[in-house]
């Protein structure tokens, strides 16, 4: 039994309903001292089954498990540091995307479900053929690794300006079992890119927030994703204006340029895209707002 002028801890002993019931104590009045009220169950949850190593069933299935000190002071610790504001995919190493597990490091975004719209894009043009797809600044690898989990036929490169964030990809591609299609490259944009390599559709969610806008960002983006995975600079489309302008050397005939943008971007690279050739389709997320444009590259007559 705890004493009411001790900081709450799980203890060793503790049984699994009770570790649950004290981390998301701690979680809430860690967020609560922030200002921030929300609802932890969930979070507390993939912390102790990811500690534990169990699944949900397991927990379900043993809740009178007796806690090691050893565990008792793990969970306490990422209780402690979850409700400082440490978001959970980063304190368990990984994110879900497109319902697949992808490893996660400091070099790498955490995957957003918003981004799963490109992927839905892809899939939807490209049918079951044997497609060759590029991923400008790949992070984690999700967008491509998802469109290859679904066509076997199909092949990617992915590449970023983060050495680090290539060897995340990699990984991954290894752990979903598709690393025999994917490959990497480290590239500023294109330039990395083989000059020989025309592709059927090119993926890109680069960096597109206005830099001045980074400090006011929530303190768990701010804090916990990479700067060079953020910042698009003065405008927001320091890396959209050589992506859509470069594109189409790399592009197959009737191959498609599918990209992410901010809320408020759709028409400066609508026009980017334009300028360039393609002929631009938008497409808007769960919450109606503008989340991906897709260029498409017309055939020769
Ligand atoms: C918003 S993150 C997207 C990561 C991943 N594709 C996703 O959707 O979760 C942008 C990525 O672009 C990379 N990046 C930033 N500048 C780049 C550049 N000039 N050339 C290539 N990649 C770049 C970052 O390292 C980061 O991995």
């Amino acid at each position: 039994m705890q004493q009411a002028d001790q900081p709450l801890a799980v203890l060793p002993g503790d049984n699994l309903t009770v570790a649950l019931y004290t981390m998301r104590l701690i979680i809430e009045r860690g967020l609560k001292a922030r200002e921030l009220f929300l609802d932890c169950g969930l979070d507390t949850r993939l912390l102790l089954l990811h500690h534990m190593q169990i699944s949900h069933a397991e927990l379900i299935a043993a809740p009178t498990h007796q806690l090691s000190e050893g565990d008792a002071a793990a969970l306490t610790e990422l209780a402690i540091r979850r409700g400082a504001g440490v978001p959970v995919a980063r304190l368990v190493g990984e994110a879900e995307f497109w319902s697949l597990p992808f490893h996660l490091s400091d070099d790498t975004l955490v995957p957003r479900p918003d981004s799963e719209l490109i992927v839905e894009a892809a899939l939807s043009r490209i049918g079951g053929e044997a497609t060759r797809i590029l991923d400008v600044g790949t992070g984690t690898g999700c967008l491509p690794l998802a469109i290859l989990s679904e066509r076997p036929r199909s092949a990617a490169l992915g590449v970023d300006i983060s050495q680090g964030a290539l060897a995340v990809a990699e990984r991954n591609a290894h752990r979903l079992d598709v690393a025999d299609r994917f490959s990497t490259c480290l590239s500023d944009v294109y330039d990395g890119v083989p000059k020989t390599g025309v592709f059927d559709v090119i993926l890109s969610n680069p960096p597109y927030i206005v830099s001045n806008v980074i400090d006011d960002l929530d303190t768990e983006v701010r804090d916990h994703d990479p700067r060079v995975a953020l910042d698009g600079g003065t405008d927001g489309l320091d890396i959209y204006r050589p992506l859509v302008a470069e594109a189409a050397p790399f592009l197959a005939p009737g191959g498609y340029l599918i990209v992410e943008i901010g809320y408020d971007q759709s028409s400066s690279v609508r026009a980017l895209m334009l300028e360039a050739g393609f002929e631009p389709e938008l497409l808007h997320d769960l919450a109606g707002h503008p989340r991906v444009l897709i260029g498409h590259k017309s055939e020769p007559n």
